[in-house]
């Protein structure tokens, strides 16, 4: 997962324009997958934000786990100026609060404006074409979201006076901790070509069996569940058939069932993270990280009393 290359010049291209259209918006609005709202962040979003109010949407909220929205929100909140809203095509009606409360966070207490100038973003396959074509009522083009495809920016005037501005260029995704990545392959944020099944099934595995063993149980059939991420594989496999011709189960047929199932939601609402976990995983990042930059500059040290005693 590590080697994935996310297109550097993309970045770079799609930090410069946002940076550029910042001073004409009056609301960001972040769509997030509500099943991962951590790992489906663009973490450069906070510096280019600076004080501007900011909505964050944990989109595809039918296919999250309500209690766990719940948390994000709370959490999310806790930064100043940002409002949290779950939000799901199952419910057009949850979407289009967002004209109000655009407008709210805009002109804070007391006074209006007439149009509200928002900027949406969002990583791909969050659903946010989706949403924008819910907001305005019909099928808008999409923006160049993907590497590769590079489109201008454009502008949506929406009822209840929002001007919305869909970002260009491509937003990438949360690169660390190494954990978002498989988060981020579980949920189809990631194409499957640039992951394994089995690794990314492993993950989901040992998850679920810690967090929602009961829906595990219902979906699967199984009496009695096994300890670890592979032998859950196994007995799915087998209570599915996926079997090898000599015996054995075949993995990457059963991690392509496990990953293809939870993503259409067929185990019922599941997030894949929760405050607690990601806080944890990224200061476990930032120390290995810290231990590797001072692994290097010790190795270049002796390098280089090595160079001075061969002088
Ligand atoms: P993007 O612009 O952020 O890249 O995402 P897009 O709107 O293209 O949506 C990506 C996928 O997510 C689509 O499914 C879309 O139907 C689905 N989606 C969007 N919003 C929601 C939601 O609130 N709930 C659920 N369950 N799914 C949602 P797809 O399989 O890629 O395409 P399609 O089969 O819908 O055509």
């Amino acid at each position: 997962m590590s080697s994935i290359n996310w297109f550097p010049g993309h970045m770079h291209k799609a930090r410069k324009e946002i940076a550029e259209i910042m001073p004409q918006v009056d609301v960001i609005i972040e769509v997030l997958d509500a099943r991962i709202p951590y790992s489906s962040e663009n973490h450069m979003i906070p510096a280019l934000r600076g004080d501007k109010p900011c909505i964050k949407l944990l989109n595809k909220a039918d296919l999250a786990d309500p209690v766990l929205t719940e948390q994000w929100i709370a959490e999310l909140e806790k930064t100043q100026g940002i409002s949290a809203l779950p939000v799901s095509q199952k419910h057009p009606e949850q979407i289009r609060q967002l004209l109000p409360l655009c407008h709210t966070l805009a002109t804070g207490k007391g006074s209006t404006l007439h149009e509200v100038r928002a900027l949406i973003m969002g990583i791909p396959n969050v659903g946010k074409s989706t949403l924008i074509n819910t907001l305005a009522g019909r099928v808008i083009a999409k923006t160049g979201n993907e590497a590769g495809v590079t489109k201008s920016q454009q502008k949506i005037r929406l009822d209840g006076g929002v001007l919305l501005t869909d970002t260009p260029g491509f937003l990438w995704p949360r690169l660390s901790p190494p954990e978002c990545g498989y988060r981020l392959a579980a949920t189809g944020a990631i194409k499957d070509t640039v992951f394994d099944y089995v690794d990314v099934a492993l993950f989901v595995a040992e998850y679920l069996l810690k967090a929602y063993p009961d829906a595990l149980r219902t979906r699967y059939q199984l009496q009695a569940l096994p300890e670890t991420d592979l032998e859950l594989l196994e007995a799915i496999g087998r209570q599915r058939g996926s079997m090898r011709k000599g015996g054995g189960v075949e993995l990457q047929k059963v991690g392509a069932l496990l990953v293809t199932e939870l993503r259409a939601g067929l185990l019922g609402p599941i997030t894949l993270e929760t405050p607690e976990m990601t806080q944890a995983e990224e200061i476990h990042a930032k120390a290995a990280d810290e231990a590797k930059a001072k692994a290097k500059e010790e190795e270049k040290l002796m390098r280089r009393q090595r160079a001075r005693k061969n002088r």
